[in-house]
């Protein structure tokens, strides 16, 4: 049995973790292979909206198994909230949720060297989520990290302490007096006590060598679905660099991110929203600083699910959206919030990057070019509420043209077109998907 991977062609927040949600009783494990605490999948059915963020999208079915991937970074103080959070719901979490041994760990100094190096950047800071994504891979990188794993041998508090005072004397280089912070609303004494509190948490969870784990469950002929986070234009490598996260969040980092080899991979599900966000700082050349910017942030509930902030609105970038499928290989799209559009006179995409009136490649080396413009083409738009519709046929004639023309341009079907925030809010265009 093959692996197939859903992840997102944008910068983050196409709404993966409803498509995850809703493919999930066609896979018996859902596997985050990267990203952490930074990335926030909602999902909403029964009347109740839930946000993810190390925990795999499957863990609202009951057989699902869940695997948090080598290629992950954890913080015990934000998994612990979650997972309270979700048994709260009456979720059941800790049965069938696996944790790499080798996924890393983000320390409270973590947290602040994020934080004093955003503020070194000044201007140029990068939008981070402050959850100390850069600095913990950095870490990993630097071959100085802490791993899950470790959490339950004799020296953890050791290799703990190691690490706190090489970060504490670079945050003093960076300047920055830890007496003055606050974490999460707390000192960073009280911080770090309740951190090692989660820690205990995590050392009763089941704790895995997760490569052999997976490829078990794939010899066992089990179907797996690796779920990505952030999005192809955030990627370490091929985003709109420095202003991405620290991993590779396209197809290829599935199999450093589990331990999954090329060959194994099967489908590629890329998830696009029907128009373009950001958070955080960063190139974004359709972005709109108009009242249609504003009108798709209201309709689209267009703010952070992790920290909050607007997110910037623009259209569909076309360009972008084809070197998206380029890099991951996408066998199928899945268009999200095609419903934001409802009650807009006239809609457009980006088709083609020009400097001078001169065609030009899309590259994200030049995309925050100054001369770089984009050539719209503009779509009439529709009042239908499509927020009920499940048939495709039922759907908008002008939606259908602006459907057609994203599949044309990009010479890739669009098999899943989510129509509202709900789980049951779903179009499957292509019926053979999971065949
Ligand atoms: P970091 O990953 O927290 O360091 O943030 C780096 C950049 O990626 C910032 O612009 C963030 O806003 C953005 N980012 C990180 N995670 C997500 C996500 O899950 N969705 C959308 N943007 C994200």
């Amino acid at each position: 049995m093959q692996v197939d991977v859903l992840l997102g062609l944008q910068w983050g927040d196409e709404g993966k973790g409803k498509i995850v949600d809703v493919f999930t009783p066609n896979y018996d494990v859902i596997a985050r292979f990267q990203g952490g605490p930074n990335a926030g999948h909602t999902l909403e059915f029964q009347g109740s909206k839930h946000v993810l963020h190390h925990i795999p999208s499957g863990v609202f079915r009951k057989d699902t198994i869940n695997l948090i991937g080598n290629g992950v970074i954890l913080d015990p103080m934000s998994f612990k909230e979650e997972i309270k959070g979700l048994e709260e719901k009456g979720i059941e979490t800790k049965q069938n949720l696996y944790i790499s041994n080798k996924a890393h760990l983000i320390l409270p100094t973590h947290r602040l060297l994020d934080l004093a190096l955003e503020r070194q950047k000044g201007k140029q800071k990068i939008g981070s989520t402050l959850k100390g994504i850069g600095p913990t891979y950095t870490d990993k990188v630097a071959r100085t990290g802490i791993r899950i794993g470790d959490i339950i041998s004799e020296d953890f508090h050791s290799q703990y302490n190691t690490l706190k005072e090489i970060h504490l004397s670079l945050l003093k280089s960076y300047g920055l007096i830890i007496e003055d912070e606050t974490i999460d609303q707390l000192s960073f004494n009280e911080y770090e006590a309740k951190w090692m509190e989660a820690i205990n948490l995590i050392s009763e969870m089941k704790l895995v060598d997760s490569e052999n784990f997976i490829n078990q469950k794939i010899n066992d002929g089990k179907k797996v679905l690796a779920e990505g986070a952030q999005g192809t234009l955030l990627d370490i490598d091929f985003g709109s660099y420095p202003f991405v996260t620290s991993s590779n969040t396209i197809t290829a980092g599935v199999c450093a991110g589990l331990g999954i080899a090329p060959s194994k991979i099967n489908r590629v599900y890329g998830v696009f929203k029907a128009y373009c966000t950001r958070v955080g700082s960063g190139p974004f050349p359709t972005e709109l600083n108009d009242d249609f910017g504003q009108k798709l942030r209201d309709q689209g509930n267009e703010y952070g699910a992790t920290t909050g902030r607007p997110r910037r609105c623009g259209w569909l970038d076309l360009p972008a959206l084809k070197y998206a499928i380029m890099l991951n290989g996408v066998t199928d799209l899945v268009m999200t919030k095609a419903d934001v559009f409802t009650g807009f006179q006239k809609l457009s995409v980006c088709r083609q990057y020009m400097i001078n009136n001169k065609n030009v490649d899309f590259s994200t080396f030049n995309l925050k070019q100054e001369n770089l413009e984009c050539y719209l083409h503009e779509f009439e738009g529709w009042n239908e509420n499509i927020n009920q519709v499940n048939d495709y046929k039922q759907l908008p004639a002008n939606m259908k043209k602006y459907l057609d023309f994203i599949e044309n341009d990009t010479g890739t079907q669009i098999s899943v077109i989510s129509t509202s925030a709900d789980r049951t809010g779903i179009i499957f265009k292509n019926d053979q998907m999971f065949n």
